[in-house]
Order: structure tokens, then C-alpha cells, then sequence
């Protein structure tokens, strides 16, 4: 066990380089499965759940070769499909993914009933239904998850909400299923559609990825035979712009896609901080106390839910007052008791927050409940006045790749230690 140490106040200056996404990675390892051969998958971030991802890809007979921290070639001609997997994938959510991908190799996949944050209830129904859809029949009993097919045919599904998993999944699903699979009402995160185009490069016919339709000509095989750079994590880069405005520092964000960050650009100008965007780069400063606004999260191209508590820690000394309404998750406010510990003056009910906005923060214990509470918790460390000791890491380093070192080599003063 460990935690963190953060002496602040500290405005934070210089560059920092963006990692590939997160949730990108942890939908194109299991989307590997699908394809008969071998593939390079590059600017993989060097984080907990990827390497998850491939112990469980490797006991279900995947070869991986780590060519660097960020690449791995993958090889998986022989799949197993009777693997044992489902200890491991309780482990994380996004071990989901394999349902999609192991009933398009295999026609069948067994999983644990997934783990991961706790957000609320995180039901994966609209998933089930697109599978069935497609011809699978599924059952939930101990814990577990069953689904398989007799043959995978192509079919139209409408999803009742835009589900970055279930449109992902379906897709998975349905890429060597026989005839064309159509999603309307798909979500359109950035990350759908670099899983589309890894799934194109291997040798799939995906079209419409990141608009509302999706279509997926159904392919014999996929091929494999080249490699494929995960897209930049636009949730990263949006944490250091919010760390750059909550600690009224100046960033320059390395290695992203300024467009994918434009629902968060927008509110960081409302503001009152500074954004410039140049190339695959963004400059974001902030040398005043930033004013309230309303945020209200929803799918993409909304302000993402991934981001919504980094921006509560903005909102928590930003001038006057501000309500955050969290559209996506019941349970996405736990950070705010922490955030009062240091001073803040944030009430929540249910699914919306007050902010009241004080001059500033001061160090407290705080305990991390969820990969972003946690990024959020960082960002308050580094902004408030004193020492901010930061406990249970394990779930912010399931997403983020080295963040304290990305932290201290823009000024933040952060160790971490043993308990
Ligand atoms: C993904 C992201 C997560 C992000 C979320 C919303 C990954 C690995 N995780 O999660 O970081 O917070 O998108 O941007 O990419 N829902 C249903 N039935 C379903 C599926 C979802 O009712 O079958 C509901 C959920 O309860 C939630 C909403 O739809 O209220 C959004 O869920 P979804 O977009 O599926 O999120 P995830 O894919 O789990």
C-alpha cells in the first residue's frame, strides 16, 4: 500500500506529454482477439488495466511480446476458447469487452459479472441486447456471465441510450458476423471510433464511427499484419488543463487532439482561463481566480463525466457559485466530502452539486474513491495551501500512466511512499 504526498500550493509551469487513452487500450486488446494472425499495438498506456488485459489475453492463448514500456506485438492464431477467465475479469470493467469480442472468435464467452469503479449502478443491458440481436443467447447466473451463439448474424440495433460499451461491444461483436450490423443512436467518443480503426486496419469494413450510425459489413477474417498507435487520451490532457487553471499555472499539453477537447475548452475560456491550440498541442494559463458556471455532463461531444470532478476541484474556488449535474453516473460525487475536508464549501444531492467558492484549499488526509476522484484529488493537492496526503492509489494508477512524475516534472511537489 501506498499514497501521496503533496506540498502545495504550487502554480503549475512547463510541458507535459500525453499518454495513448485508456479507454481505448482497453478496448483494442481485446478487439486483437478477433484477428487470425499477428499486430503491433503502439502508445499503449503503461497502466494497471492494460497489463490486465493481457494476462487475461495471454490465458486465453494470445503470445505478447513487450517491445517497449508502450508497444507489444500480439500474436493470437491460438485462441483457447474454453480458457478459465472469469476471476480475472471481475477485476475491472472493461473486461465487458471480451463478451463481444470471444462471441465473434468463438461464439461463446463466459466472464465474471464486471468490477471497476463505483459509480452507481453500471448495468450492461443495452450490451445483452445488442448480442441477442445478433443471435447470442445469454444468461446471468452466480455471478457470472454467459452468452453464445450458434452463428453471429448481421442486424440492426437501435440503443435506447448512447453507450460508449454497448456500442463498442456490438461492434466487436459483429465485425465477423455474417451480413451488416447497423447501431443507431451509437455514442461517438473519440475512443469508438480509434477502436474502429484499429479493427479497419486489421482488415474489418467499418464505416460511420462517430456519428450516430455505425455500420459493420461483416468480414470472413481479420488479418492483422500491421500496427496501430493508440489515439491520445483526451481525458489526460483535459486533467492537466484543469490542473493548470486549478492551480492558476501555465501547461503546455503535449501530444493531443486539440478537437477532442473542445466541450472542456469552451467552459475553461468561460471561466476565464486562457486556452491556445496549436497542432497536436495545447496551451492552457490561468493567473486569476476563474468565475462560476453550470456544467451538465453527457456523451460525446457533451462535457465528459470523466472530467467532471477535476473541474469540481476548479469550481471549488472559483468566485461565486457553480452547479455541476452530473447526467451520466448516479454515484459521481464522492470527492466532494474529500474536497470539504480541505476547505471547500460543496454540497451535493444525488446526481447535482452546489459549488460555493472559496478563496482557496488547505492540505488534508483525503482518500481516493475512483480513478477520477482521484486525478481530482491530485489537482487539489497541488492547488491547496499545506500538505494533502492522497490514499488508495490502486485506482488512480489503473489509468493513469506515471502521473506523479508527470505531476513533478511540471513543479509539483509529490512523493510517493510505502504505508
Ligand atoms: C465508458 C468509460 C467511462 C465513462 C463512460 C461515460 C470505458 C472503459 N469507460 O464507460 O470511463 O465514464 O463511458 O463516458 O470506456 N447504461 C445502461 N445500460 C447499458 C450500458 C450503459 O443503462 O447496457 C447506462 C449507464 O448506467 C450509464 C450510461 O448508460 O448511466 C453510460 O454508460 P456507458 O456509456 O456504457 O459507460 P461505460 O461504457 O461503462
Amino acid at each position: 500500500m501506498e499514497k501521496l504526498i503533496i506540498k502545495g500550493p504550487t502554480p503549475l509551469k512547463g510541458e507535459v506529454s500525453i499518454s495513448g487513452a485508456k479507454n481505448a487500450a482497453v478496448a483494442i486488446l481485446p478487439a486483437a482477439l478477433l484477428i487470425n494472425g499477428e499486430c503491433k499495438i503502439e502508445n499503449l498506456p503503461n497502466i494497471s488495466d492494460v497489463k490486465l488485459y493481457c494476462e487475461i489475453l495471454e490465458k486465453l492463448g494470445a503470445k505478447i511480446t513487450w517491445n517497449t514500456n508502450n508497444e507489444i506485438t500480439i500474436n493470437t492464431q491460438n485462441i483457447n476458447c474454453d480458457a478459465d477467465i472469469i476471476e480475472i475479469t471481475r477485476k475491472f470493467r472493461a473486461s465487458y469487452y471480451l463478451l463481444g469480442s470471444l462471441l465473434g472468435r468463438c461464439k461463446k464467452a463466459t466472464v465474471g459479472v464486471p468490477g471497476g469503479c463505483k459509480l452507481g449502478a453500471r448495468p450492461i443491458d443495452l450490451h445483452i441486447k445488442g448480442f441477442e440481436a445478433l443471435g447470442a443467447t445469454t444468461n446471468v447466473s452466480q455471478g457470472n456471465i454467459y452468452a453464445s451463439a450458434k452463428k453471429m448474424k448481421g442486424t440492426s440495433i437501435y440503443l435506447d441510450f448512447a453507450s460508449v460499451g454497448a456500442t463498442i461491444n456490438i461492434m466487436l461483436a459483429s465485425v465477423l458476423a455474417e451480413g451488416t450490423t447497423v447501431i443507431d443512436n451509437a455514442a461517438k467518443e473519440p475512443h469508438i471510433v480509434d477502436v474502429a480503426n484499429f479493427l479497419n486496419t486489421m482488415g474489418a469494413d467499418i464505416r460511420g464511427a462517430g456519428t450516430d450510425m455505425i455500420k459493420i459489413h461483416g468480414v470472413k477474417e481479420l488479418h492483422g499484419g500491421s500496427a496501430y498507435s493508440v489515439v491520445p487520451d483526451q481525458i489526460e490532457a483535459g486533467t492537466f488543463m484543469l490542473a493548470a487553471v486549478a492551480s492558476r499555472g501555465d501547461i503546455i499539453i503535449k501530444n493531443c487532439i486539440p478537437e477532442h477537447l473542445e466541450p472542456l475548452t469552451a467552459k475553461v475560456v468561460e471561466i476565464g482561463a486562457h486556452v491556445e491550440e496549436n497542432g497536436d498541442e495545447v496551451h492552457v494559463w490561468c493567473n486569476k481566480r476563474p468565475g462560476k458556471t453550470v456544467i451538465k455532463t453527457s456523451p460525446y461531444p457533451g462535457f465528459p463525466t470523466d472530467l467532471q470532478p477535476q473541474m469540481g476541484v476548479v469550481l471549488a474556488t472559483a468566485e461565486g457559485t457553480s452547479i455541476i449535474n452530473e447526467g451520466i453516473w448516479e454515484s459521481r460525487f464522492q470527492y466532494t466530502a474529500e474536497l470539504n475536508k480541505m476547505g471547500a464549501n460543496i454540497t451535493d444531492q444525488g446526481k447535482s452539486a452546489l459549488f460555493q467558492g472559496v478563496p482557496k484549499l488547505t492540505g488534508a488526509p483525503v482518500c481516493v474513491s475512483d480513478l477520477r476522484a482521484g486525478a481530482a484529488l491530485i489537482i487539489a493537492g497541488v492547488s491547496a495551501e499545506g500538505t494533502t496526503e492522497v490514499l488508495n492509489l490502486e485506482h488512480i494508477d489503473r489509468g493513469y500512466e506515471n502521473i506523479e512524475e508527470k505531476f513533478r516534472k511540471i513543479g509539483a511537489n509529490i512523493q510517493r511512499v510505502a504505508l
